[in-house]
């Protein structure tokens, strides 16, 4: 458990937003003083509606910001700065509006200025009514920013303020709210055992077009590999994603290469080695159309076209049997509907890779576009299943893994 005096040197910018939530943030400023955390706060209109920025002023120990154009005196600091002078920026409550800014990328008061300029780490604490908390839109946008990720903490369910109504939407309370920031300041000081090391990483499907308008796909959605790079990036690697096609943000600090074919990827990749491990994640489609059709393919008197399929390379294989520039730890994966232990054997020796992440991807088991993963890790050691996760767990456990291969801990092969 981290010690009452762990954040002491760090600095949070809390972005309070107008629900009735807001109360909570005087608890939580309290404990974040008590810990020894600078707290500096600004506040929207609205939020000055639920409570006033003299009893946060006081509390904080700092004036409180409030206006855009209040910056602009001599004395005072300008919104960029104060976007960038935190360790952390967290919003709470956050309510349905300032989330759908965020999402947006809209502007329009000191709040959402600040957190359009920030670079930094963002958390919030979401708090509206169950309907809105379960609103599509909403959804949508919480989505896109745990894509870009922004941490969300809550809400939590229960009694809402409105007479009747109950749900999820509680933002949640200041000690749970104090322990996800603690949270957050523990992991991000921990060792990075991926420090000064690069890696590669593909994610999502490959399209291969047949005309102008038509292509080959898969139902790869991205999201392993982008949780990869993700995870790569918080244990301190320098993290190049090449991607294909897909609906998922870019992860925030990973540089991301945007491919639409296999043999683009495989370009792609060359040109970012060096590196010290590569990751394919990506479904690239195996076959790509011979001498696609340079106008669109029409109906007509020459009745259904035969499409002629000629293969794509293989880029983990020529990946893990490069002769100058093979990473040190290589690992693949294996997309199996079918004996999936045989296959993903025989596919870790024919394409030189160290270590092969074999899943199932049987319609049943709702792998191929879902957020949850069951693998099975395949070396020259040996099987081993690791228990069914959310595609972070198993991103987290395989960056684990594939750092222990290159310190030496885990003998590779
Ligand atoms: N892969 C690749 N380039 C290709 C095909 C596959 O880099 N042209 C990589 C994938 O990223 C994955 C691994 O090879 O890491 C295995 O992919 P998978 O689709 O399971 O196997 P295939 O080699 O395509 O074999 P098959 O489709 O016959 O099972």
């Amino acid at each position: 458990m981290p010690g009452p005096q762990m954040l002491d040197t760090k600095r949070i910018l809390l972005v309070i937003t107008g629900g009735i939530a807001a109360y909570k943030c005087l608890e939580l400023i309290r404990r974040l003083k008590e810990r020894g955390a600078a707290v500096r706060v600004v506040m929207t209109k609205a939020a000055q509606q639920f409570v006033t920025p003299l009893s946060v002023g006081a509390l904080s120990g700092d004036r409180v910001y409030s206006d855009l154009f209040d910056l602009t005196a001599e004395h005072d600091i300008g919104h960029i700065q104060l976007s960038r002078d935190a360790d952390l920026v967290v919003v709470a409550p956050a309510t349905a509006d300032i989330i759908a800014k965020m999402a947006a990328g809209l502007a329009d008061d000191l709040a959402t200025n600040v957190l359009l300029a920030t670079n930094k780490p963002v958390l919030i604490a979401p708090a509206m009514n169950p309907m809105m908390w379960a609103h599509p839109a909403t959804t949508r946008n919480v989505g896109w920013l745990k894509g870009t990720g922004v941490t969300i903490v809550g809400p939590n369910v229960g009694a809402m303020a409105e007479r009747g109504e109950f749900g999820p939407g509680r933002m949640v309370e200041p000690m749970e709210l104090l322990a996800a920031i603690e949270a957050h300041f523990a992991a991000t000081d921990a060792p990075k055992p991926l420090a000064g090391k690069h890696i590669v990483i593909t994610s999502g499907p490959t399209h291969e077009p047949i005309d102008p308008v038509r292509y080959i796909a898969n139902r790869s959605s991205g999201k392993q590999g982008h949780a990869i790079a993700a995870a790569a990036v918080a244990a301190g690697a320098r993290v190049t994603l090449i991607s294909g096609p897909v609906t998922i943000p870019d992860p925030t600090g990973a540089t991301v290469v945007h491919i639409e074919t296999a043999r683009q990827m495989l370009e792609a990749v060359e040109a970012a080695l060096p590196a010290d491990i590569a990751i394919f994640a990506a479904a690239v489609a195996d076959w790509r159309v011979e001498g696609q059709s340079t106008q669109k393919i029409k109906k007509g008197a020459s009745g259904t076209p035969g499409l002629q399929l000629v293969e794509n390379p293989d880029i983990l294989a020529t990946i893990g049997k490069h002769a100058t520039a093979r990473p040190q730890v290589v690992v693949g994966f294996a997309a199996e509907t079918e004996n999936l232990t045989a296959n993903a054997e025989a596919k870790l020796l024919k394409k030189g890779a160290d270590l092969i992440v074999a899943n199932d991807v049987s319609p049943e088991t709702g792998i191929m576009g879902g957020d949850r993963n069951t693998v099975r890790i395949i070396s020259r050691n040996g099987v081993e299943d690791w228990p069914e996760g959310s595609k972070e767990d198993v991103a987290r456990r395989l960056i684990e893994r594939v750092g222990a291969l290159l310190g030496g801990a885990e003998p590779i092969g």
